[in-house]
Parts: structure tokens; sequence; C-alpha cells
């Protein structure tokens, strides 16, 4: 980022691979948030390691409701089960519950430099017009994301385009903290270098992203004030259809090719949607919808989604159904985070130099 010694430092890591990305626990989730991520992450389980965590310290950057906030750490944790993650293959837990995080994001704050965060530029879009009044933890949010990643030595993070910039963040803490602490303490590659996984739609379009039905030029998101914008992983099935039906489309006919979709982002999104959930190459959508009109195609878009959706929120429902239960395997992933954390600081506080550290 700064100085390209950052990009220089080549890592020869030499441990285990591991997989690492993060969830807030703020709003609703969404048909984005399954394809783009839940999916995925259930998919890297089988033959990866894998940590979720739901980021309840980054929730706190910005206002929350307090109240909501231990029910809506449940909600993101019942979609990844019912996207198919395995609690007995991957863990899924709260960033609370596990206190290497705000520990090392501590020793992180002194690594990272004040002109490395402050050109994030997720930063400037939450802060707004009144960054004075932003909290200083809304500043260093992407210094908390890289210890997130670090205190398990994760080498790999599944994330949206959007996050690319955090995650390089992350690359040149890891290099900076093995630069200036491997001497004397010998650790010249302590830390991974992680990399992202950014990958298209199920294989379609280089970096599909699942967009608005309202307008294909923005990400479906849940602070979209338009609900019509989104499909939530609670919808039922007629508020699916109604939404799939009043999707904002173009004035053209359905395209023959994936090249003619170029300028055309709403049919884009709609086709990319049917594929993903679908299972299916862009192409063979066109394919079985050559010639049809977009009314049709949306009525059986519709029918995919519901289909692909009710098993989801089925089982989201049986597990909200059931807190307890739900808290009990949010704690043993804890207790195996843990447990993978713990030497890793041991460690770090050993490298740094602290009074009384011994190495793990
Ligand atoms: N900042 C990420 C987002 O908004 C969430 C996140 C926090 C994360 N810690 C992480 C993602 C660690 C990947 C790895 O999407």
């Amino acid at each position: 980022m700064t100085d390209a010694a950052d990009h220089q430092a080549s890592n020869d890591y030499q441990g285990p691979d591991r997989v690492f990305s993060g969830v807030q626990p703020t709003g609703s989730l969404h048909l984005g948030n399954y394809l783009g991520a839940l999916k995925k992450f259930a998919r890297l389980q089988h033959d990866h390691d894998c940590l979720f965590c739901i980021v309840d310290l980054h929730a706190i950057t910005m206002p929350v409701d307090r109240a909501k906030l231990a029910d809506q750490t449940r909600h993101i944790a019942a979609a990844f089960l019912a996207a198919g993650v395995d609690p007995n293959k991957a863990g899924v837990y709260a960033q609370s519950a596990v206190p290497a995080h705000a520990e090392l994001a501590w020793y992180f704050n002194c690594v990272a430099r004040m002109g490395w965060v402050q050109r994030m530029t997720q930063f400037k879009d939450k802060s707004g017009k009144n960054a004075e009044a932003a909290s200083v933890g809304l500043f260093t949010y992407p210094v908390l994301q890289a210890a997130d990643i670090l205190a398990f030595k994760a080498t790999h993070v599944p994330v949206g385009e959007d996050q690319k910039q955090h995650l390089e963040l992350s690359r040149d803490i890891a290099a900076k903290f093995n630069r200036d602490f491997g001497e004397p303490a010998g650790a010249p590659n302590f830390f991974p270098l992680p990399e992202p996984l950014i990958q298209g739609l199920n294989g379609n379009r280089a970096g599909a992203r699942i967009m608005s039905l309202r307008d294909g030029t923005k990400k479906m998101s849940k602070s979209d004030p338009s609900d019509a914008s989104r499909i939530n992983l609670t919808d039922d099935a007629d508020m699916i259809a109604r939404k799939i039906r009043k999707a904002k489309t173009d004035t053209g006919e359905m395209p023959v090719t994936v090249e003619a979709m170029e300028g055309r982002p709403e049919i884009a999104n709609l086709v990319g949607i049917y594929a993903a959930l679908a299972d299916i190459p862009d192409q063979v959508v066109l394919d079985r919808h050559q010639g049809s009109q977009f009314g049709p195609f949306k009525t059986a878009l519709a029918e995919v989604a519901v289909e692909a959706l009710r098993p989801v929120s089925d089982l989201m429902r049986r597990y909200l159904s059931d807190p307890d239960e739900l808290d009990r395997i949010m704690a043993r992933s804890a207790d195996a985070a843990r447990e993978i954390s713990e030497p890793v600081m041991a460690d770090v506080r050993h490298i740094i130099g602290f009074h009384g550290s011994r190495a793990s």
C-alpha cells in the first residue's frame, strides 16, 4: 500500500491452509448473501478447514439496537447452518466469544499506520459527512478484520469485491508484523499473507454479483430502503413471486447470448440469479427461455427461487425455534476457535516481548 516493500515482502509461510470469513449481525439476510456468500461457504467446508464468524464486535462500530444484537447473531448462525454449513466440519461462532479477536486487534492497531487506514474507502462511505462524529472503532474496523483472520493464521478469505481493500490491508499488516517483529525472535514468516477468494457466481460471468431488483447497477443490499429491491431469506413464496414480477427489466427482448446481456444490467441480474439458483451456466438459462417474453421468464424464475429458498428458510426457522440448541452449537465452535487462536496469541505475546509471556 504505502511503500512498495509491503508488497514485495514475499511470504514463505509454511503452515496449513485455513479459510476464514465474517458476516456482520446487522439487518436480515437476502438472496445476495445466500448466493454470494453462504452457499459458497458451505461448499468450501468439504476441502478446507473453515471458520465462519459472526462479527458482533464489528457491529458495535455503528449505532446498534443492543436488545436485538444477540438475536441477530443467532439469525446469522441459523442462516449459515441452513445454507449447509455443518458445525462438525466448520466453525460457526460469535466473535465476542473469542477474546483473541480484540486482543490481536490492539496489537495490530500498533502495527498499522494511520495513512494505511485513512485510505480505506469503506470508512469514508460509512462515516459520511460527519467523520468527526464516527466512533474510533469504525475507523479501526479493518484492523480488527485483519486480527479476525490472522488470529487463526487463516490463508484464504472468501469475500465480496467490496472487501478487497480491507484484505490488502490485512496483508500489509501481516507483512509488517513479520518484518518488524521477525528479528530477533526469528519469525519472519509468522503470519501468512491472506488471499481473497473472490469467485463469480457459480463460475458464470467473472465477478458477477447479485444486484438490486430495482436497479441493476446497485448491489442487492440489506440497507436499501426499498424492500422490493431484495429477496429476504425469510420472505414467503407469495412475496418472492411478487418481488420478481415487479423487478425492473428493459424494453428489449430476452437475449440469446451471454454477450448480448452486456449493458443490460437488470436482465443480466435476473438471468444470473436464475443460473445461480439452478446451478447452471447463464447460457443454459438463455437457451431455455429463447424467444420468451419477460413475463413468463419471471414466472419461471419465481418458481426456481421459491423452490430453492424454501428448504433454506424452513431450516432457518427450525434452528431459530430452538435458540438453546443454536447457542450450544455456537459455544462448541467458539471453544474450538479458542483452541486454535490461543497458541497463536501465546506466540504473538512472546514475539512482541511482553513480560511473563511464553511461546506456545
Ligand atoms: N467487513 C466484512 C464485511 O463487511 C465482514 C468481516 C469482518 C470479515 N471480519 C472479517 C470478512 C474477516 C472476512 C474476514 O463483509
